[in-house]
């Protein structure tokens, strides 16, 4: 007999992703009958038009297939004798210099080449690179045996919680709103969820009074809180949080001995000028506190480089003892390691071409022009949208999307909403529930990423629909 629904367990069954739910699964069904669907759900820049970065395909394309520099499979020079000319002087002359010696190098970390497993946690050649970048960013210390390589940062969210979470009674603190991740990732592995609001009227930041809140109430349930989850910029908020708030956050873990885990995948995407992303490493350490385990996530696939299929990203953990960490060594080796394409495109991330390279000037103008086209459509997009009779959309400050309020008529809910916004318009949303949201209120959340005409369609199609939706 095959497999039947009933023989799955609960967890699974339980676990939900609303990004990927049934209102997209309706607006496939009209893109098929030949409705015109415009996909404002999930954040996938290049779906929707960005162009990848020429270096990293570059580099990318070179550590594919090293025969373009004139070298093996493994990065090796083939050269019958010292009087052959160097293979870059033969083959080089595509691509420029400085990407042929990133694809040299991260092709002699491997040792074999992309088609050869690497090491659990990553090449190390790579992982010397991301530890630069950090201490860079930062001005800390960062240790290359800290940071695991992961297919995306969604991989490293997985690991972290199988980590944390040890038995039906553990808690994990969570954004309400959140990126449905966390929450199907608890649920999934049987953990307990202790949601805690983020205050929208103060521009979605953490108060440590609803922290310190949600902790007793959780508590008070039998619950063993283990972490708190920090998602900055956050998504699907747009909030960047400030110093002062991710100094009271690590004040909290503190005090109730949490590890925390925090996302910082959109940590490029900052648009209000007088904004900064600060990182919970850096905060941590110029308070001088290292008794707080943290786990901190990075990611190709937002930013500027929006490389979400190529799966790559990378965390670095933090106050955690060696111990533990050859657990998490452990787990990660089960999978052997993450894909080798991501890892490349990763050392990319964190290693650009340097000023006065010859990649510097076309990356720099290839970024600058993702960069203000993303904080433009940000900006108009957050703007339109609170300009609509009964929608309050607070400003968009980072991350790729906006999560406006609306009013809704009584007996209508967000799914509702959601669904007949797509069946009149073809605008594709989704409903705020599938983020959490503080009980009375809706929300839906739309991307960024379309075109700047089309989200100018996007927001007078929502106006039209929000005037007539009863
Ligand atoms: C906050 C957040 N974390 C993680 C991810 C997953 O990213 P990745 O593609 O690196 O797995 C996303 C994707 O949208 C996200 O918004």
């Amino acid at each position: 007999m095959p497999i039947r629904l009933t023989d799955l367990s609960l967890t699974v069954l339980d676990t939900q992703y609303a990004v990927r739910g049934p209102i997209v699964a309706r607006a496939a069904e009209l893109e098929k009958a030949g409705r015109k669907i415009l996909y404002c759900n999930i954040g996938n820049p290049q779906a929707l038009g960005q162009k990848p970065l020429s270096y990293v395909r570059q580099v990318l394309a070179l550590c594919e297939y090293p025969e373009l520099m004139g070298l093996d499979h493994k990065g090796i020079a083939e050269r019958s004798s010292a009087a052959d000319p160097l293979p870059e002087q033969r083959f080089g002359s595509a691509f420029p210099p400085d990407a042929i010696e990133a694809a040299r190098h991260i092709l002699e970390g491997t040792k074999y080449g992309l088609g050869a497993y690497s090491e659990s946690k990553g090449v190390l050649a790579i992982r010397k690179a991301i530890a630069r970048f950090i201490t860079e960013r930062d001005g800390i210390e960062s240790d290359p045996n800290s940071i695991f390589l992961s297919d995306g940062a969604s991989k490293s969210v997985e690991l972290a919680l199988r980590i944390l979470i040890s038995g039906p009674q553990d808690g994990i603190m969570l954004p309400i709103p959140q990126y449905p991740l966390y929450d199907a990732t608890i649920t999934l592995f049987g953990g307990r969820k202790v949601p805690y609001y983020l205050d929208e009227e103060r521009g979605w930041r953490l108060s440590r009074e609803l922290l310190d809140k949600a902790f007793m109430d959780a508590v008070r349930k039998g619950v063993k809180v283990k972490a708190i989850c920090v998602l900055n910029p956050g998504n699907p908020t747009g909030a960047v949080l400030d110093h002062e708030n991710i100094a009271m956050i690590i004040d909290f873990a503190r005090s109730h001995d949490l590890s925390i885990i925090t996302d910082e995948v959109y940590q490029e995407d900052v648009y209000f000028t007088d904004f900064r992303f600060y990182s919970f490493a850096k905060v941590m350490s110029e308070k001088g506190v290292d008794n707080v385990s943290l786990f901190s996530l990075h990611s190709i696939s937002k930013g500027f480089l929006g490389e979400c299929g190529h799966r790559g990203g990378y965390m670095e953990i933090r106050g955690v003892p060696g111990e533990v960490v050859d657990q998490i060594t452990k787990l990660q080796s089960l999978s052997l390691c993450s894909n080798l394409p991501g890892q490349a495109v990763t050392y990319c991330m964190v290693t650009p071409p340097k000023e006065g390279s010859p990649s510097h000037d076309l990356y720099i103008r290839e970024r600058d022009a993702i960069m203000s086209a993303l904080r433009d459509r940000a900006a108009v997009l957050a703007h339109g949208l609170d300009g609509i009779h009964g929608i309050d959309c607070t400003p968009i400050a980072g991350a790729m999307y906006a999560f406006p309020r609306v009013s809704l008529p009584a007996g209508r809910t967000d799914e509702d909403y959601c669904l007949a916004l797509l069946e009149a318009t073809g605008v594709c949303v989704v409903p705020g529930s599938g983020f959490g949201q503080l009980p009375g209120t809706a929300h839906f959340r739309t991307t960024i990423l379309p075109s700047m005409d089309e989200i100018r369609d996007e927001i007078s199609l929502i106006a039209d629909f929000q005037a007539k939706y009863e």
